[in-house]
């Protein structure tokens, strides 16, 4: 039986070796500069080598007040643009893809004497009170992610990915809990659109035509005040307009506390749904950790790509164990890693 996880994907001027894909995942281990280190270029590396067919970034601050953390890595100048161009070289050598998360904090961010948001709405009590993003606050983080967006085609990323979830700058303007602005980019679903649908036109302006845009959209909120699957629908619609190749869905997270159901696979139905509704690919990620779900998921045509997380923490050579288990030929990163072939075997 011929293998859906383990078959390729194309997205206009890329073709991914299969259907596993890091998910973005934050590590707190960057420098307070906003530089890679030894520690994240092995730990990405080794997931390149493990046979995933992209790698993504954790968040990349487009500025420095849209760090989560003092150790966040950021894309907000040349000197961390080149740092990343080395891991870039890298994960490629091992036929990997690499993605850029571009993001921005907002009200998240715990470096909290200079945090912006929609709203002076604070997430939570320990984060404090944001400021309300001025005009030209909102202008600053448009003219960012383009400007960081030309950084990211220079250091040789095959694909860029917007963060717009979890709770995040995006993510705060599209929900009425945490934007309560009275100008155009609060009150209606339309103005609270206006930001990502901003962002993503000026970075589609200078992201190269053969290099694919990718979104990160939360579908729901679960009725807490945040944003609607009907909200959601009509966003990813029009972020396809806008030049948007793939939506990377997820679920939750405006306010503190998941108020969703948690079980292996549990946010691809409203992947299932953005991709009918709009017609374009979707990542779906969540607790998937077996070959069988996920052949389930792309071979049911669910989802296009499966956005690992965890399971990749964990083992970050589950894809190459995968295939293994389900009997498909890999290409290896490293041919000679051919010859573990078995633990009872002669080794020289
Ligand atoms: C340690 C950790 C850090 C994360 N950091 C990010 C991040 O930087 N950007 C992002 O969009 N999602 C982030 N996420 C969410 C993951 O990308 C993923 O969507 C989520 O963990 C669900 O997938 P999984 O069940 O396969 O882990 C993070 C998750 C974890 C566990």
């Amino acid at each position: 039986m011929a293998s859906y996880v383990f078959s390729p994907f194309t997205l206009r001027g890329m073709t991914l070796r299969n259907r596993i894909v890091m998910s973005p995942m934050l590590m707190y281990r960057g420098q307070e500069d906003g530089m890679l280190n030894e520690h994240l270029y092995v730990h990405y590396g080794a997931r390149a080598l493990g046979g995933a067919a992209m790698i993504a970034t954790e968040v990349l601050a487009v500025e420095p007040r849209g760090r989560i953390s003092a150790k966040d890595l950021g894309i907000w100048n040349d000197e961390q643009a080149n740092g990343l161009k080395r891991l870039v070289e890298f994960v490629q050598s091992c036929g990997a893809k690499m993605c850029a998360q571009l993001a921005h904090a907002g009200r998240k961010s715990h470096i909290t004497a200079t945090a912006i948001a929609p709203s002076a709405i604070a997430y939570d009590d320990t984060l404090g009170t944001p400021t309300e993003a001025t005009a030209t606050d909102i202008q600053g983080v448009i003219d960012n992610c383009r400007t960081a967006a030309i950084r990211a085609h220079k250091a040789g990323f095959d694909a860029l990915e917007i963060h717009a979830v979890n709770g995040y700058l995006l993510h705060e303007f599209l929900a009425p809990v945490s934007n309560a602005r009275t100008d155009h980019y609060g009150g209606s679903a339309e103005n609270r659109m206006r930001l990502p649908l901003e962002v993503i036109e000026a970075v589609r302006s200078v992201w190269p035509e053969e290099k694919p845009l990718l979104y990160r959209i939360c579908a729901t909120d679960f009725g807490t005040d945040g944003v609607t699957q009907d909200e959601a629908d009509v966003l990813a619609q029009e972020l396809g307009r806008h030049g948007v190749d793939l939506i990377d869905v997820q679920t939750g997270n405006i306010l503190p506390g998941y108020a969703g159901p948690v079980y292996p696979g549990y946010q691809t139905p409203y992947a299932d749904r953005i991709r009918k509704v709009t017609g374009l690919p979707t990542a779906t990620t969540g607790s998937i950790a077996s070959i069988d779900l996920a052949e389930e998921i792309i071979g049911s045509g669910r989802s296009d790509l499966i956005f690992m997380g965890r399971t990749l923490l964990r083992d970050p050579f589950w894809p190459i164990r995968a295939a293994r288990e389900a009997g498909v030929e890999l290409e290896l990163p490293i041919p000679t890693y051919a010859r573990a072939t078995g633990p009872f075997e002669r080794g020289f």
